[in-house]
């Protein structure tokens, strides 16, 4: 029984070696960003009090709770539809330069996260297009990257990572994405 253990670690060290020659460890490429963009967006929830002022609305909720308040347990099985200004600084007040649509999920039991899939449309001299965001937020962690998996217009076939950090955060009605941008693929 022993002697046969370890032929199999022996041949798995093997196999191993074999592999560790064909394909030698690299050292980690460094890449740089071809365009690099940082904005931020703006999320206020309806409530039922905020409807002039609100961007987004829950549109699902889990058993037992409804779409004017956040679930407890972490908002577990929230899906959350939005419409947010974009801005180019973190003023909810200055002039938008485009909107953030989609969605998020929130989708684990016993910590914040959530699932975003949204487009950055934006319609500036500097830039006309979209942006498309997809990727998971560990939402209590401080900086969290997401993939930017395509765009159109002036990002046609881009691709690339965004930075999120949650810059401002008020009860369960505002927050503020600060959103570091960096494409590394441009066309
Ligand atoms: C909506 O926004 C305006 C302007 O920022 C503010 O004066 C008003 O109090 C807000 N209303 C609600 C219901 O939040
Ligand atoms: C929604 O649920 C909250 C508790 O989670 C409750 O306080 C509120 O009254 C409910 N609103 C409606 C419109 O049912
Ligand atoms: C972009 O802005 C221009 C000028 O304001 C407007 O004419 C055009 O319809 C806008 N395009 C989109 C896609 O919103």
């Amino acid at each position: 029984m022993e002697k046969m253990k370890s032929r199999i670690t022996l041949s798995l060290f093997l196999v191993f070696l074999s592999m560790s020659s064909v394909h030698p460890m690299k050292p980690k490429k460094q890449y740089k960003p071809c365009k690099h963009l940082v904005l931020y967006f703006h999320d206020i929830i309806y409530n039922g009090k905020n409807a002039a002022n609100a961007t987004s609305a829950i549109v699902g909720a889990p058993e037992g709770a409804n779409a004017t308040i956040l679930a407890g347990q972490f908002h577990f099985g929230n899906v959350v539809v939005f419409d947010d200004p974009i801005t180019l600084d973190n003023n909810l007040h200055s002039a938008p330069i485009g909107r953030a649509q989609g969605l998020y999920i929130y989708d684990t039991k016993n910590t914040y996260t959530s699932w975003l899939g949204f487009a950055f449309l934006l319609n500036t001299t500097d830039y006309q297009g979209t942006i498309i965001f997809n990727g998971a937020d560990p939402i209590m962690v401080k900086t969290r990257d997401i993939a930017v998996v395509g765009g159109t217009g002036d990002f046609f076939m881009h691709r690339g990572v965004a930075t999120i950090m949650t810059d401002a955060f008020e009860g369960e009605v505002y927050f503020r994405l600060h959103v570091d941008i960096k494409f590394y693929e441009c066309w």
